[in-house]
């Protein structure tokens, strides 16, 4: 944890921002993965960590604006409990160490809340995510869970992303440790990837790594020959010449800050001129983003930089045609490059996406409904603070391209005789991770290999 005065300030700049009525904080529950004991790992709530920092099951908090009161709900834990899965803080203490004097069992929380429903006074909460959450939120509220995302407060979306956006010093040292585990992650699967192996070799080491040093992965590891699946998690292919492996994977410290980072590697010693041609146009998209970041400047235009600078080097190449801010306004780059350049990232590796992308990407402004431009999770002016990816990639979705070929879309920006010959390369990524600074942005973690002499250099070593 950190000091508890961080949690202290934190609820206390939150209190600020409201005015009346309860904020309400469920923290998650084990969830059973195949009978009641057999719980997934444990993952407490992101914004219940933020301000209550207590990694625990079965807690619920509340900060009463009226009476300035905050309260933890929970139960002690039973002999049973104690038997079997060991002894814990009590509640009292838990509270304590971060500064919360009030606690009470778990059991009070819905005539709390009801007295306060009853003398008209508002129950803010946060849209949950979880089924645990949604039943428990039904219970204490009466509110059907088709209901609850659309009753959320708004008030307090606005107020948590307004603290959880801009990262304070201690947590950019945190994700710093997991941007810095998760370079190991990458360059130990660079080096240990051999023709033969299967894919889930390498995810299962990643994972090792993440696990052996105190914490977990930040999401599940991408690791596929099939690049061109954005978010593949089949690892059940075996490693052949000719191949790339696309790695996408993070590890999150056991304070629950993540990193993420993605790679392009070859399972050959050397890329294939063919390779390394789009590699490079992947790579002059990448740079020119990162060289974009600084305050002030839309995450939105920081996209259509990345697309531009693609859909140009596609045109070098002769796979795209015609005038790119024409094509890329018209979306045709999103053959190669369907979704976004980067997201916001802390405790939840896409940061707060539960919150909702409009407040947290788009300033509540309306976003594009363009495909391609309309998966892009973060369209908002860059402020200090702010902890983001540049993840802009090439893909060839065999897919997608027989789809717009046969409805002959963007015939005058894609050429699609030249196309068939990519059918089935795959997909190219890199992904690093920037904090933004008074003055630019400045790379978090130490670099990991992205240039081709150094791919290639983690290849040939033994
Ligand atoms: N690394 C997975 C993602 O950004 O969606
Ligand atoms: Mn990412």
């Amino acid at each position: 944890m950190f000091p508890s005065a961080s949690y202290s300030e934190r609820r206390h700049e939150l209190k600020t921002k409201l005015s009346t009525g309860i904020l309400l904080f469920p923290g998650n529950e084990e969830s059973p993965m195949n009978y009641r004991d057999n719980a997934f790992p444990f993952r407490q709530d992101s914004s219940f960590l933020y301000y209550f920092g207590l990694d625990f099951p079965g807690l619920t908090a509340i900060i009463d604006l009226d009476e300035d009161k905050e309260i933890i709900f929970g139960n002690e834990l039973t002999i049973d409990d104690i038997v079997w899965m060991g002894n814990q803080p009590t509640l009292k203490e838990k509270a304590s160490q971060v500064n919360i004097l009030h606690t009470a069992p778990a059991d009070q929380l819905s005539g709390y809340l009801a007295s306060a429903l009853k003398s008209g006074r508002p129950v803010h909460y946060l849209p949950p995510y979880r089924a645990e959450t949604k039943i428990k939120l039904m219970g204490l509220l009466a509110i059907h869970p088709a209901l609850q995302e659309e009753k959320a407060s708004a008030e307090f979306i606005r107020a948590v992303v307004s603290q959880r956006a801009y990262k304070s010093a201690e947590e950019i040292e945190e994700i710093e440790k997991a941007v810095e585990l998760s370079v190991r992650m990458h360059e130990t699967a660079m080096k240990m990837a051999r023709r033969g192996m299967k894919e889930v070799e390498l995810a299962a080491e990643v994972q090792r790594i993440a696990v052996a040093a105190g914490g977990q992965l930040a999401f599940p590891v991408i690791c596929t020959i099939n690049g061109q699946t954005l978010h593949n998690h089949n690892y059940g292919n075996t490693l052949k010449s000719g191949d790339m492996v696309l790695l996408d994977t993070g590890a999150e410290t056991a304070l629950h800050y993540g990193g993420d980072l993605s790679s392009t590697f070859p399972v050959d010693p050397a890329f294939t001129p063919g390779q390394r041609e789009i590699y490079e146009i992947q790579l002059r998209a990448y740079h020119a983003a990162i060289e974009a970041l600084k305050p002030g400047v839309s995450n939105r235009d920081v996209h259509l930089l990345a697309c531009r600078t693609l859909a140009a080097g596609l045109k070098e190449i002769g796979l795209m045609k015609g005038d790119i801010e024409d094509a890329v306004s018209q979306g045709a780059h999103a053959m190669f490059f369907p979704c976004g350049t980067g997201h916001m990232m802390g405790l939840d590796i896409h940061d707060m996406e539960n919150l909702g992308e409009t407040y947290v990407g788009y300033n509540e402004q309306p976003r594009s409904l363009q495909f391609g431009l309309k998966s892009l999770r973060l369209a908002r002016p860059l402020e200090p603070g702010f902890v983001i990816t540049i993840e802009p990639g090439i893909y060839f979705i065999p897919e997608l391209i027989e789809r717009w070929k046969s409805e002959q879309r963007f015939t005058d920006f894609i050429n699609y005789e030249k196309l068939e010959r990519y059918r089935h390369f795959g997909g190219i990524r890199n992904e690093e991770n920037f904090l933004i600074t008074v003055d630019g942005h400045r790379l978090l973690g130490r670099p990991k290999p992205v240039r081709i002499a150094d791919v290639e250099a983690m290849r040939s070593e033994k």
